[in-house]
């Protein structure tokens, strides 16, 4: 286990949810956790009661996700874990982005791909781990056309969804492959189903699922947490494999489109295009 009063942890998606829950195990713990969110008034509530510092930026928007980046780059010399949290499942209509991207694929992926490589000199000098919260759902999506990242063509929410979540473990796969010698070590991972606000925008059986009487048999969040937490306190290498999907503590074999490499490649790029990385 590493001393965590040493360690400092940047965690998205942290005003609500398994980011909420895990933010303040590990605060409880001792290491010095930075929250972001995307409401104002909510991120600010858990910052208090946590007495961490706090964040904001709509994923949305790619020029909040920037100036996210550049705060948090000039704010931290050193950043040990950054755990690509923030996301969820979008209403059942498709919502294109300003930037061009359809909603579901920016928020819950390109956001998080810039936000990492406008950090990536901090986290390979602070040799950090880089966790991303994928889903099971990546399992059940296909990504036909790889660089496709505004889903013009038969669009479902759920399609959506699953496809970013996919999107996850692909960018932890090439992060891996490009950085690993320099540094950071990457895993994604499932959750569980977990009793959070998710599916509260989409709405139907999901939000039945999530908010109706059901709700009380799924993961709370403090158990959703456990493999985020798993991960930023032991040791890559040692104790789990960087490059890897994982879910409850143990590595999973993600859909076969993400063991191609290939694959992961052509989406780095199209997604360094997307955000106007060089
Ligand atoms: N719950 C599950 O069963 C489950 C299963 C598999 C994977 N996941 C994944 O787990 C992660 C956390 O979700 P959760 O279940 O904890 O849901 P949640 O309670 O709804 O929390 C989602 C977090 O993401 C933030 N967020 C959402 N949209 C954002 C945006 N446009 N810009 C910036 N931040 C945004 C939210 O910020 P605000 O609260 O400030 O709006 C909140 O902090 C997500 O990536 C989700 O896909 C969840």
């Amino acid at each position: 286990m590493i001393k965590l009063k040493e360690r400092t942890i940047v965690i998205t998606g942290a005003s609500d949810g398994i980011g909420r829950a895990a933010a303040t195990h590990l605060k409880s713990s001792g290491a010095n956790v930075i929250i972001t969110g995307r409401s104002r008034e909510k991120t600010k509530a858990v910052a208090e009661e946590l007495k961490v510092p706090y964040y904001i930026a709509d994923y949305s928007s790619l020029a909040e996700v920037r100036q996210l980046g550049s705060d948090l780059k000039g704010d931290y010399s050193t950043i040990d874990v950054l755990a690509n949290n923030a996301g969820g499942i979008m209403g059942s209509q498709r919502t294109v982005t300003d930037d061009g991207y359809d909603r579901a694929i920016q928020v819950n992926h390109l956001a998080g791909f810039l936000l990492t490589n406008i950090l990536l000199d901090t986290l390979c000098a602070s040799k950090a781990s880089v966790i991303n919260t994928s889903s099971a759902a990546q399992q059940f999506s296909g990504l036909t056309d790889l660089s496709d990242l505004k889903l013009d063509i038969g669009y479902s929410s759920m399609g959506a969804y699953g496809k970013s979540k996919l999107m996850n473990v692909l960018f932890t796969k090439e992060l891996h492959r490009r950085y690993n010698s320099l540094g950071i070590s990457a895993a994604a991972f499932h959750p569980g189903v977990v009793r959070t606000n998710f599916g509260e925008e989409f709405g139907g059986r999901t939000k039945l699922l999530y908010s109706g009487p059901i709700k009380y048999v799924l993961k709370t969040p403090e158990k959703g947490a456990d493999t985020l937490i798993w991960l930023a306190t032991s040791q890559p290498g040692k104790d789990w494999i960087p490059g890897e999907y994982y879910s409850k503590r143990h590595i999973k074999r993600p859909n076969r489109q993400a063991e191609d490499a290939e694959n992961a490649k052509i989406l780095w790029e199209a997604s360094s295009k997307a955000t106007g990385l060089p």
